[in-house]
């Protein structure tokens, strides 16, 4: 997704603009640019690619002053280009306008100022709002900022300067993630904390429907109808360090490796010191509340959809509650049947998704309770959501999501068993046993770290192919579908996950002589059933790669290759057999030669719809 610095002071900003794009990468890109004003002016460099491209341009023809606006740009409207990377402006080139999100308007606005004799360059909807702005300018920018937002519809979060105010520097934020960073005499915009970090740690978070007015001296937030706001500072107590690779060669792999401590952090205080409970203070449902749910909606894209999977076999074998998990785009178009006694549960590692989002506001719309599991303090979703439970897995980079996935999965868990213990659908004994086998999770995820090289030796052998399958039953499915979407993502290798029952049906069709099929087998109660589909994929000439809990010898009778996973709670099986699948991700896309942490065509955090 797009990113935005911008930065008012007295140092110069292009080092400090393109240091902060850096730290905006993780978010997915394809081109960027800057616009600084300079002793001759307003002037813009872009360049479609990486930041190394805008980089050597800027070497070539530095830019010069102290005020200046910067953007990564993934490509929404109009291919990926350098006419259409932004910062875009105006035909008098007075005005410099870099853009997160969607201008669901912009043809109709285009086509109002080409009728004023506005010329265009790009296909993008961005550079409608410099002309826009530069048609309301009667000589207040902030004035004429604000009257533009009224004209537009669509989600952005914006970053505008003009030649003819150079000492002002103004942000918008309408559903768009913004942060202002406050320093020394001078000021920064961000669309994330890492951006801006390294200048300050005092940052105003805006929400929905306010703007910000930067000079050297200060910072004036308000609402978009220019009614001022006064806020406290918040002060980041993380440090850039935590964000950094820290010794391993990709993101990607470091966030696999802080597994252990992302299940300890988010288990953290909310297991009782004797192991007996589950202690959630931040949920405020009381018990009636609680026992006054009729249904739960567990809505979510990608690899949190796939965490709700899993949520809804954890909260209906744990309290009995009927759950539906639904992917957050399709949710609120298929017209879901939502009461105030329904509990919704949106779950989005960044909080800022857009799909998310809107299912997030649907539901409260139609009165439902919403619980949102979330990996962002302050997020849009933490924000808006009725309660939260706070995923501790830290800063995740790379684009493929790990610790926020099993963190959501140890959320789930905590609230399913919080769930159980206020509903008493679950004896004591029972809950103290899922307890304990909660707590051993962190050291059994250490141990399969520790057992990477078969991984990387399968890995080497799938990274020949063009396509494969997962299969598994039950909660093995959930974690087959996670598996084959991590492996799509950075190997680009095409990829489907089966409910193993289900190949029989039509998918068999395709399993042919020495096709690579990873069978997920750690569902004990299920596992003559899967042997028996192993066994039709081997008889047509699958190679299988099969998954099995540690002592299930049968299983390895039946595959070519096994990886064996730690016994545990056969509720928690997903948290530890997803480990293997992650790995064997990241070697597939290394063997490949990937960019493993920025894989093509996609963002960190979408948000657009
Ligand atoms: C995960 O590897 C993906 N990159 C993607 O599916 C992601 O999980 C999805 O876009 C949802 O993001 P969120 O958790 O920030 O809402």
């Amino acid at each position: 997704m797009c990113g935005i610095v911008g930065y008012i002071g007295n140092r110069n900003s292009q080092p400090i603009l393109l240091e902060g794009l850096k730290k905006l990468e993780y978010r997915g890109y394809d081109s960027a640019g800057v616009a600084v004003f300079t002793e001759q002016g307003l002037k813009i460099q872009k360049a479609k690619g990486r930041l190394a491209v805008l980089e050597s341009q800027l070497v070539a023809a530095p830019l010069d002053g102290t005020i200046g606006i910067g953007h990564t740009r993934w490509a929404t409207h109009g291919k990926p280009s350098d006419v259409n990377s932004h910062p875009h402006t105006d035909n008098s080139m007075k005005f410099s306008v870099v853009h997160n999100g969607i201008i669901e308007n912009y043809m109709t606005l285009k086509e109002e100022l080409t009728a004023k004799g506005h010329r265009f360059v790009s296909e993008t909807d961005t550079e409608v709002i410099s002309h826009l702005i530069a048609d309301l300018y009667q000589g207040d920018i902030v004035r004429a900022v604000q009257q533009a937002v009224q004209r537009m519809t669509g989600a952005f979060a914006l970053g505008v300067l003009t030649e003819y105010e150079p000492d002002r520097l103004v942000a918008v934020r309408l559903a768009s993630p913004l942060i202002i960073g406050v320093g020394e005499g001078e000021n920064f915009i961000g669309s994330d904390i890492p951006a801006i970090l390294e200048y300050t740690r005092q940052v105003y978070i805006l929400n929905d429907g306010e703007m910000a007015v930067l000079t050297r001296d200060g910072v004036e937030l308000m609402t978009l109808e220019g009614n001022f706001i006064s806020r406290e500072l918040f002060h980041v107590d993380w440090d850039l360090i935590t964000a950094e690779k820290a010794g391993f060669d990709h993101f990607m792999l470091k966030e696999i490796y802080e597994q252990p401590k992302a299940y300890k952090d988010t288990m953290g205080s909310r297991i009782s010191p004797d192991g007996t409970r589950v202690v959630l203070p931040e949920v405020g449902m009381s018990a009636e509340t609680i026992r006054g749910i009729r249904n739960v909606h567990i809505v979510a894209c990608g690899t949190a959809y796939h965490a709700g999977l899993i949520g809804k076999s954890v909260i209906e074998k744990l309290a009995r509650i009927p759950v539906e998990t639904d992917v957050a785009s399709e949710y609120r178009y298929r017209a879901p049947i939502i009461t105030p006694e329904t509990l919704v549960i949106v779950v989005s590692q960044s909080g800022e998704t857009a799909d998310t989002l809107a299912a997030l506001r649907e539901a409260k719309r139609c009165g439902a309770r919403v619980l949102a599991i979330t990996n962002v303090v302050g997020s849009s979703v933490a924000r808006e959501a009725d309660d939260v439970i706070v995923t501790w897995a830290g800063p995740e980079i790379a684009v493929a999501s790990t610790k926020a996935y099993t963190s959501q999965l140890v959320a789930f868990y905590l609230f399913g068993l919080y769930l159980a213990q206020t509903l008493e659908s679950q004896t004591t004994e029972y809950i103290r046993e899922v307890i304990a086998a909660l707590r051993l999770l962190p050291e059994q995820v250490e141990y399969l770290l520790g057992q990477s090289e078969t991984v990387k030796e399968y890995a080497k052998h799938i990274a020949q192919h063009q396509s494969l399958f997962f299969i598994g039953r039950g909660m093995d499915y959930a974690v087959a579908l996670e598996g084959s979407l991590k492996l799509k993502e950075i190997s680009y290798i095409h990829s489907e996950a089966y409910a193993a029952g289900e190949l029989k049906h039509g998918t068999l069709a395709l399993i042919e002589e020495g096709i690579p099929v990873i069978a997920l087998a750690t569902q004990e109660a299920l596992l003559e059933k899967t042997i028996s589909n192993i066994k039709e994929v081997k008889a047509r000439g699958g190679r299988v790669f099969g998954l099995a809990l540690s002592g299930n010898e049968e299983l390895g009778k039946a595959v070519d290759e096994v990886y064996t996973v730690p016994r545990t709670h056969p509720l928690l099986t997903a948290a530890l057999s997803v480990v293997p699948l992650q790995l064997l991700a990241y070697y597939t896309s290394l063997a490949r030669g990937n960019d493993v942490d920025k894989p093509r065509n996609l963002a960190k955090s979408v948000t657009v719809e």
